[in-house]
């Protein structure tokens, strides 16, 4: 038996690169008054995120969440807590989840709920990428950045046991 390896690239480099800069731009004037909070979730957000607030010219403050899931076997149970949370007050603020993927739906709406009791102004979502075809829960996702196919995928964030975050693009993993 062999170990996983990264295969075939879903998302390429250029795509990721165009796909985010058009992202930034589009977001950025949905935000034209207030500088939002972005609110990065770890691990998997921190490339998206570097690159996202990178293509949007306005002010902008940035912090990070780290969740972890509970109750769940292999997929997520939606049962989150926050391992780490954020230092920044989002009482009157408006607000923008940056994840790296929506795929049950259960991440996102356990973080809308935690952050919603801190009375943002408003709050909203984007994902670089969509699994529409695995929802179990109805959240609104504001921007996308793609919808992918169900398959395991890893690069540009998204990893396989803590591997492959560092890859430049979006590949399936082979041999899971
Ligand atoms: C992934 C991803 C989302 C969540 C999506 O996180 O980053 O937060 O799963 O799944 P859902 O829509 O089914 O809830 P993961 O637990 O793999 O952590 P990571 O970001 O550190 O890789």
């Amino acid at each position: 038996m062999t170990a996983p390896r990264p295969g075939r690239v879903v998302i390429g480099e250029p795509e990721l690169r165009a796909r985010v800069t058009a992202l930034g731009a589009e977001i950025a004037r949905g935000y034209a008054a207030e500088p939002p909070v972005l609110v990065g979730v770890l691990q998997g957000a921190f490339l998206f995120m570097a690159d996202l607030v990178r293509a949007m010219p306005i002010d902008l403050v940035t912090d990070f969440v780290r969740l972890e899931s509970y109750g769940g076997g292999t997929t997520s149970s939606g049962r989150v807590r926050l391992a780490e949370d954020l230092a920044t007050p989002l009482a009157g603020r408006d607000v923008l989840v940056v994840e790296d993927i929506v795929d049950t739906g259960r991440t996102v709406a356990a973080l809308r709920r935690l952050l919603e009791a801190r009375r943002p102004r408003s709050l909203r979502v984007c994902a670089l990428c969509d699994k529409v075809g695995r929802r179990e829960v109805d959240v609104g996702v504001d921007w996308v950045g793609f919808t992918i196919p169900n398959v395991f995928v890893v690069g540009y964030g998204f990893d396989h046991a803590g591997l492959y975050r560092n890859l430049p693009h979006v590949v399936t993993l082979e041999g899971v």
